[in-house]
Parts: structure tokens; sequence; C-alpha cells
């Protein structure tokens, strides 16, 4: 594999991650079992999609000749890991603008989008696997007016409309069906936050010009790698005993603003997936140089409930040459590698452990690697927590809670 995690100087013992190996390695063996309820994601990323795969790129072309914006219409699992891959990646020069709605019930950030659909050639893509998520409802039932007051005819508003969800049940399922929207599915056994790599994720990045096959094969080399046995395995059994040894916050850290959005991601992946039976690490995003301005301080000299992961990506691709002044001649790539390595050692040197995990360069190939690599090391994490991290009743039990304050009442 290409990503690359480096532990050099930290307070945990090789003997001590050598204990747990064993513990890893039966966690991989259930996740590749095949047995493992929601574990869909784990084998073949690349042959999982190759039935839908040519059908997500020709209805991505149809929609990138024909609108100017996609609005995808999605929350959590459903929204986060295309968000993130959007805001990371190079995009071919026909991919068109995707924005997303129903991430919240805010009505001012809604308001402007929905003035944007209105004037601009606009196509809905509307994601959730249950199809009963109140934010998506809202948003999607929002959105088909406006295409009614642009449209008159039924045909015209299905048209416009692309669906994506479970491929079986629920009212959005049906009502694809009914109105003959286009639709792609949700697999069964592959869980919202674990979905990036199904056309939840990879459709609306096909649609901004991403090109999701360099992503899928990414992921595949990851999913046939055997030295993810090793670095990988390493940094999920570094993050248990993190948690044993009484830390309960992950600063997850980002020095490139492009990968500002993994961050968002990955906070759901982690914190979702381990944050429950009163055990998990609480996931924070820090993004630097920015934050060392601000949470420097604290990560420096203050309470040591943590433990730091620096997400370094080895080389941007760009550089910009200082022209005059006191730096004249320096580049900002290497004034941005003086703040890793700065920040790196400073914060090892106050005793906090700092997990580097390094990326070659920000491809769509070795972002599919590095997707592949936080989602296998959450599973095993969680594996070895002795939690499920694949359910999320924390959030069904809002979802619950929501419903009975509206008194929301279901059309069957
Ligand atoms: O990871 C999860 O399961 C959740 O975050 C869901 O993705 C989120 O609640 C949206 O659910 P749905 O896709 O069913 O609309």
């Amino acid at each position: 594999m290409d990503i690359k995690v480096r532990m050099e100087g930290m307070e945990i013992s090789q003997e001590r991650i050598k204990v747990l190996k064993n513990e890893a390695g039966v966690a991989l063996d259930r996740l590749w079992s095949g047995k493992e309820p929601m574990t869909g994601w784990v084998q073949d990323p690349l042959k999982q999609n190759e039935g839908n795969l040519e059908y997500m790129l020709d209805v991505a072309d149809i929609v990138k000749q024909e609108a100017q914006l996609m609005v995808v219409i999605g929350v959590g699992g459903s929204y986060m890991g295309a968000n993130a891959a959007i805001k990371a990646l190079p995009k071919d020069e026909d991919g068109i603008e995707v924005r997303f709605a129903g991430i919240n019930f805010c009505s001012a950030y809604h308001r402007e989008l929905v003035e944007e659909a209105k004037r601009r050639e606009t196509v809905i893509c509307v994601i959730s696997k249950s199809g009963n998520t109140l934010e998506v409802k809202a948003m999607f039932d929002i959105f088909k007016g406006v295409l009614r007051e642009k449209y008159s005819s039924d045909t015209d508003i299905a048209n416009h409309i692309i669906v994506i969800t479970d491929e079986q049940t629920g009212s959005l399922r049906r009502e694809a069906e009914e109105r003959e929207y286009i639709s792609f599915p949700v697999p069964r056994d592959i869980g919202g936050r674990y979905s990036v790599l199904t056309p939840v994720g990879l459709f609306p990045m096909a649609v901004a010009g991403i090109d999701i096959r360099q992503v899928l094969e990414g992921a595949d080399l990851m999913a046939a790698s055997p030295a993810w046995d090793h670095d990988g395995t390493d940094y999920a059994i570094t993050r248990f005993l993190m948690m044993a040894d009484g830390k309960s916050v992950e600063v997850l850290e980002f020095f490139d603003t492009r990968l500002a959005c993994l961050g968002e991601w990955l906070k759901q992946l982690y914190g979702e997936s381990e944050g429950k039976d009163g055990k998990g690490l609480f996931p924070v995003t820090l993004n630097f140089s920015t934050d060392l301005h601000s949470m420097g301080q604290f990560l420096q000299q203050g309470n040591p409930i943590f433990f730091e992961t620096a997400v370094i990506v080895d080389d941007c691709g760009y550089d910009m040459i200082i022209p005059e002044g006191e730096l004249k001649g320096r580049t900002l790539e290497e004034l941005n590698k003086a703040v890793v390595k700065g920040a790196v050692e400073a914060h090892r040197k106050a005793g906090t452990t700092v997990v580097e995990i390094h990326i070659p360069q920000l491809t769509s190939y070795y972002y599919g690697q590095l997707i592949y690599f936080f989602e296998t090391t959450c599973a095993v994490t969680a594996m070895i927590m002795g939690v499920n991290p694949f359910d999320q009743p924390g959030v069904e039990e809002y979802k619950e809670e929501m419903r009975k304050y509206l008194v929301y009442k279901e059309k069957v």
C-alpha cells in the first residue's frame, strides 16, 4: 500500500502493540469472513461496483452534459463521504458543481441553495439508505416544489430526479419505482458511514468530475494488500491502547485544507462506530497551521486527555515562491513541511503520542486507499474495544425522539 504510518518516538512500546496483534488478526479475519453483518464493503470494492459502474458513469455523463448544478440531498453517511472527496480531489473539466442539501434544517442555508436551483439547470439526487430520514424528506419535498415551478409535466420533473436508496425497501425506493426515477442501490450489507465506495459516494463524485474508477482501484489495492496487516493494524491497536491508557480524545490533524472535510467524514466514522457502551475515543479535527494559532497552546500544555493523528500529504502538487521580504525564495510547501515537523516534534517533546499517516499525493487512487485504510482501521479498533462498529443505536434514538416531537405521521 502507498499509505504510510509513522509512529516513531511514541510512548507505546512495540511489545504492547505485539501483544494485541493476535486480537487485531482475529478482527481482520472476522471482517474478511463474509459472515459478519454489514461488512459488504470489505472485499473487492471495484468488483462490488462492477454491475453499476458503467451505468453510473453513463448517467453522470448525461447529468454533466445537461445540467449546471446537481443538488445532493442526504445527511450523515449519505453525505459526508461524497462531500469530503469532492472537496479533496482533482476533477475533470466536464464535471459540474455538486452542492449538498438536507444536511441540517437551517432555512438560511437552504434558501440560498433553492434560489440557485431555480436559476440554474439543476438535477436533484436524493440519497438515503433508509429513505426515512427527516432532513432528507423535508428537503426532497422542497426541491420537488422547485422542479414543479420549473417544469409542467410529471415526466420532466421525474427526469430531473435521481434516487440512491436501499435496493428493495423504504418509501424512497417505492417512489422511485412508481415514478420511474433513475436510481442506484445502496447495498443491504453496507451501512451509511461505510458506504462512500458505493453509489452513495461514487455517483456524486462522478458528476463532479472525479475519476471514480481510480478511487476504486486504490481501495482495491488496499483490500488486497498484505502490508495492511502491519501499518494499519499497528495504528488500530495504538488507538485502542490510547483509550486503555485513559486518553479520551483523538485529535485528527490536517495540513492541507483540501482534507478538511475528510476530517468531518472521519469524525462520523470513528465517533459513530466506536462511541457506544461507554467506550470510544472522541474524535476532534484541527486544521494546521490555522489551528496551531488557537488550539496549539492546549495541545502543547493543556489537559492531556488526547493523542494526535496527523494526516500528511507528502507532495501537495502545487507550490508558490515567496518573491520578496524576509522569506524571499522560500516556498509555501517548504514552510508547510516545517509546520508538520515543528508541530509533531514539539508535541512529542511535550509527551503527546503523535501518529503520522502519510499519503503521497492527493490523487483519486491514493484517496481510495486512504478511505479503505480508515474504514478498516476503525472497524478493527472497535472490534478490539468490544463494540459493534456497524450499528448506531444512539442515532436511531435521536431520530425516534425527534419524530415523537413532530408527531410525524408516516404514509405507508
Ligand atoms: O451512518 C449512518 O448510518 C447514519 O449517519 C446515516 O447515514 C444517516 O443517519 C442518514 O441515514 P439515511 O441514509 O438512512 O438517510
